[in-house]
């Protein structure tokens, strides 16, 4: 997989004890990565990164990312030979109720990062993760390409969208020039769903704490539309990103890429909910789910991506459909609360795995 790229390299990932980041320093690990994490804390309970044993796997330091000081120490230390930034306050929700906060690690964060990255003497690829609200979100029908214009209505939208003017002044200003040590590239996806995340106010994580109570949980908003795709397609995406970009000649430097779901995956939170909860054994639930009042805040409504310049520069494109996507999930969360938590790190490798085999049936090019 990556061509090898990986194995006995040093990755720093930021945001490592968070859902993705987790699943991220679990496949890297398996790639033979040696892994430094940096996050402020234990994002929740239950953690995926607890579960896996990552602590045991990979090296670990709890630290807040704008600590600008700190940030260059780590780094100085490591000497990344890749740096995958994940690091961040992601809920719509809780930007509402703290957007100084939510400014100051993904805009703010995002430039310390930035700036222990252009304080190293290796040579490093770093993978920028932002989110597809970086946009100026007119809901319309179209994907989103990369040079639509960005903004954000909501202050997590409009942070993501700061931190990507960050990413393209360091690029511009430093990490362009020729004999640059550093290389980067920005990655936008969204709605992940997947084992193992355990974050508040999002709808699966809603369902299983509920579900495994014997409760049914309450929706809002059962008829928005989203692009859901699993939490290994992106991952896939960035992997194989920090792969095309540590390869001789790459013309990738500086470039977003958009890593969304095929155009066709768009479905609703009820028809998410369906498809899910027929993987969840746990008998004496009546029903699923009750439809909530309507939230008061506003959250945008169709969001579309484009990924045809990924397809393009680097041969990605998503390797499952709806229906695989929502088992994997399902099956995941059955697997810990129903059956056996203790083997849960095994698991989500033989998920890691069957994805790849998947991936693999589309020819697609990271695999080799
Ligand atoms: N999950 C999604 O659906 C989704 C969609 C689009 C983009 N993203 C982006 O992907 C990335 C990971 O998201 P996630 O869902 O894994 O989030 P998460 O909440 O599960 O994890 C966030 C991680 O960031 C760390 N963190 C937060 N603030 C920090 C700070 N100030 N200093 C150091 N560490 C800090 C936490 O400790 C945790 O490790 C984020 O950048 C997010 O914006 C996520």
């Amino acid at each position: 997989m990556f061509n090898n790229i990986y194995k006995g390299k040093k990755v720093i990932v930021t945001g490592n004890t968070g859902f993705k980041g987790s699943w991220l320093s679990l496949w890297l690990h398996s790639l033979g990565a040696r892994v430094t994490g940096i996050s402020k804390d234990i994002p929740s309970q239950p953690s995926l990164f607890e579960e896996l044993g990552l602590a045991q796997k990979t090296d670990h330091h709890f630290e807040n990312i704008c600590n600008g000081p700190k940030m260059k120490e780590i780094f100085q230390q490591v000497q990344p030979d890749f740096v995958f930034h994940l690091a961040a306050q992601p809920i719509v929700s809780v930007s509402y109720e703290d957007p100084i906060e939510t400014f100051q690690t993904n805009t703010i964060g995002t430039a310390h990062i930035l700036e222990a990255l252009r304080f190293v003497s290796n040579p490093c690829n770093a993978v920028i993760v932002t989110s597809d609200k970086c946009y100026d979100n007119v809901e319309w029908i179209w994907g989103y390409r990369e040079q639509d214009a960005l903004g954000g209505k909501d202050p997590y939208s409009a942070s993501k969208g700061a931190a990507e003017l960050v990413i393209k002044t360091y690029y511009h200003s430093y990490f362009k020039k020729p004999g640059s040590k550093v290389k980067l590239t920005i990655v936008r996806a969204g709605n992940v769903i997947g084992g193992g995340d355990w974050a508040l106010n999002r709808i699966v994580p809603d369902c299983f704490r509920s579900w495994k109570e014997h409760q049914a949980v309450q929706i809002r908003n059962p008829n928005s539309t989203r692009p859901w795709q699993h939490v290994l397609e992106p991952l896939s995406g960035y992997l194989r990103a920090g792969q095309v970009l540590a390869e001789p000649g790459g013309v990738i430097n500086g470039e977003p890429f958009n890593m969304g779901p095929a155009a066709d995956q768009n479905h609703t939170v009820l028809e998410l909910l369906q498809a899910v909860s027929k993987y969840w054994e746990s008998g004496s639930l009546e029903k699923h789910f009750d439809i909530a009042e309507n939230r008061d805040f506003h959250e945008a409504g169709l969001l579309k991506l484009n990924c045809d310049k990924a397809l393009y520069y680097l041969q990605w494109k998503p390797a499952l459909d709806f229906d695989t996507t929502a088992r994997l999930t399902g099956e995941w969360y059955n697997h810990y609360y129903n059956h056996d938590k203790k083997d849960i790190s095994r698991y989500t490798l033989d998920q890691i795995r069957a994805y790849a085999e998947a991936a693999g049936k589309k020819s697609i090019a990271w695999v080799l």
